[in-house]
């Protein structure tokens, strides 16, 4: 006779059914696995057996064969030792036969019997839900899987024994209830900046609108301390979000006791940064930073040091939102709809632009040339807002502190969004949220700017010979400055204001 225990195999954030099959039958003593197991998935044998035996079962002496179909499809990871414990335990009479019918199952065994976390439970839960399966997922991840459904039946045990004892009926669980993180203490705030106000409206419309924005400045201008701030203006998950950005998070690895949390994601890889920890891939596939920071912000401080090739591979997910890997035998995508806020100096001394500074390297203009080289066109030509950050003076140091702070800006991208989202969902376009987002079509309809203002696009496109993109993403910036003013209309001021940090960037380029 054969047992069957549902359980999946993620392939990006998608969990895929998969069916264990247990069969024991009289034969040589052998516990084999089959179905184009991976390494970890492989070694489960040896921790089933482990676990079974601690827990006072004893295999039995007979050819036990563990299928794991469809068998054309790769398993990787550690959580089929749950399903094929149980799967095994069935066979042998240690669980009620129909016990598992009406669930899917996924966790790590350990030697002792007790069941360790796992990655991926919120999408293995979300997809038992849509199945009509309840879920059997290690104790830590329970938080995480009750928020598939309030209906959904969630068994979320310590060990084997204290399933066996559920089963039997002599010691219920209950039901886990999902849990939302705590926030970790008070953000940093806009009103520790001093100065900079052209700075702080630049990323107050880089918040409202999820523009990308490049601050270029001398050191210690205060770049990265702005960047820093950004996450405190911008608006919580909604709660559509909220599920999207923690099934990511979820096969990451990153939910720390199972608790979601409603921050936006603010991530910040270190120039050092590989390509695969950047875009994802790896020897187990793996969500990247562009991932992770799905629905937030990827922060790249000190952007010219990064390398090159990385940086480019950023040009695809920028455009498309998602991100492709492909691997030996099979592909696997990740959504990947981030917000890039990016710091970096003039040159390489980070003077260039200091009047009166000489660069020890040659003229000002070939060491910046140098330095921005390594940046390419085609990503600079994604960049929306592109600003300088001048050094503050000792004068506006020893002010007091502003009164604004980020709760005032934050109020007002709040408004910006709340203006951007009921647009796009009247339009039917419930995943675009921002004007950032939205398809291009969309914008030319709902950004056409009035009469003095198609006049003035029309000259700049021509004199700044704005690509396609550039003109689009100007139209954008122009509809957040609107909806930042609370206007119907885009007009000419707020164009020539989208122009004017589109144009920095180009007198950049033109440098370099
Ligand atoms: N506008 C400001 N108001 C108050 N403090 C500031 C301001 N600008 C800079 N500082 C101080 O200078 C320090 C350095 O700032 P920060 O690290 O953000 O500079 P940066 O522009 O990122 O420099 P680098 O190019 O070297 O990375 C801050 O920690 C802060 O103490
Ligand atoms: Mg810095």
């Amino acid at each position: 006779m054969v047992t069957r225990v549902a359980t999946v195999a993620f392939e990006g954030i998608e969990a895929r059914a998969v069916d264990v099959q247990v069969q024991i039958i009289p034969g040589s003593v052998q516990f084999g696995v089959v179905g184009l197991p991976d390494k970890a998935v492989a070694e489960s044998r040896e921790r089933v057996r482990g676990a079974l035996i601690a827990s006072g079962l004893a295999l039995p002496a007979k050819r036990i064969t563990v299928n794991l179909a469809p068998a054309d499809l790769p398993k990787e990871g550690s959580h089929y030792d749950l399903p094929i414990a149980l799967g095994v335990m069935a066979a042998i009479g240690a669980l009620p036969a129909d016990a598992l019918a009406g669930y899917c199952v996924l966790g790590e065994l350990a030697l002792d019997g007790s069941i360790t976390a796992v990655n991926g439970v919120l999408p293995a839960a979300m997809a038992a839900h849509a199945r009509g399966l309840g879920l059997i997922c290690p104790a830590a991840t329970g938080p995480e899987a009750a928020w598939a459904g309030g209906d959904m039946d969630v068994l979320a045990p310590r060990s084997l024994i204290q399933l066996a004892n559920h089963f039997k009926g002599s010691q219920v669980m209950a039901r886990p209830v999902p849990a939302i993180a705590a926030p970790a203490g008070p953000m940093p705030d806009l009103a520790d900046i001093k100065g900079q106000e052209g700075a702080k409206r630049a990323l107050e419309i880089a918040a409202a609108g999820g523009h990308n924005l490049l601050m270029s400045g001398p050191p210690g201008a205060g770049k990265s301390m702005l960047a820093a701030r950004l996450p405190s203006i911008l608006p919580p998950l909604s709660p559509r979000e909220l599920l999207d950005v923690s099934m990511i998070q979820s096969v990451a690895g990153a939910l720390k006791d199972g608790a979601l949390s409603n921050r936006r994601p603010f991530r910040q890889p270190h120039h050092s940064a590989s390509m695969a920890a950047l875009v994802g891939g790896g020897v187990n596939a793996r969500p990247g930073e562009v991932s992770l920071a799905h629905g937030g912000v990827l922060f790249l401080d000190e952007l010219p040091e990064f390398n090159p090739q990385t940086l480019d591979s950023l040009r695809q997910p920028m455009e498309t939102g998602s991100v492709m890997i492909a691997r030996a035998n099979h592909r696997v995508t990740y959504p990947a709809r981030f917000q890039l806020v990016a710091a970096m100096n003039p040159c390489r001394c980070g003077q260039a632009l200091e009047p009166g500074y000489a660069c020890r390297r040659g003229p000002n203009e070939r060491c910046m040339a140098q330095y921005g080289a390594r940046i390419s066109g085609p990503l600079l030509d994604r960049i929306d807002l592109r600003i300088e950050v001048a050094a503050v003076t000792a004068a506006d140091l020893i002010l007091p502190p502003p009164s604004e702070g980020s709760a005032q800006a934050a109020l007002r991208v709040g408004v910006a969004r709340a203006l951007q989202t009921a647009r796009y969902t009247a339009r039917g376009l419930p995943d675009a949220t921002t004007n950032a987002t939205c398809p291009a079509p969309v914008i030319e309809a709902v950004a056409a700017p009035d009469a003095e203002g198609a006049a003035l696009i029309r000259q700049a496109a021509e004199s700044m010979r704005l690509s396609a993109r550039g003109f689009h993403r100007t139209l954008r910036v122009a509809r957040t400055l609107a909806d930042l003013d609370g206007e119907a209309e885009v007009r000419r001021i707020h164009l020539a204001e989208a122009l004017s940090y589109r144009a920095r960037g180009e007198r950049a380029a033109a440098a370099a």
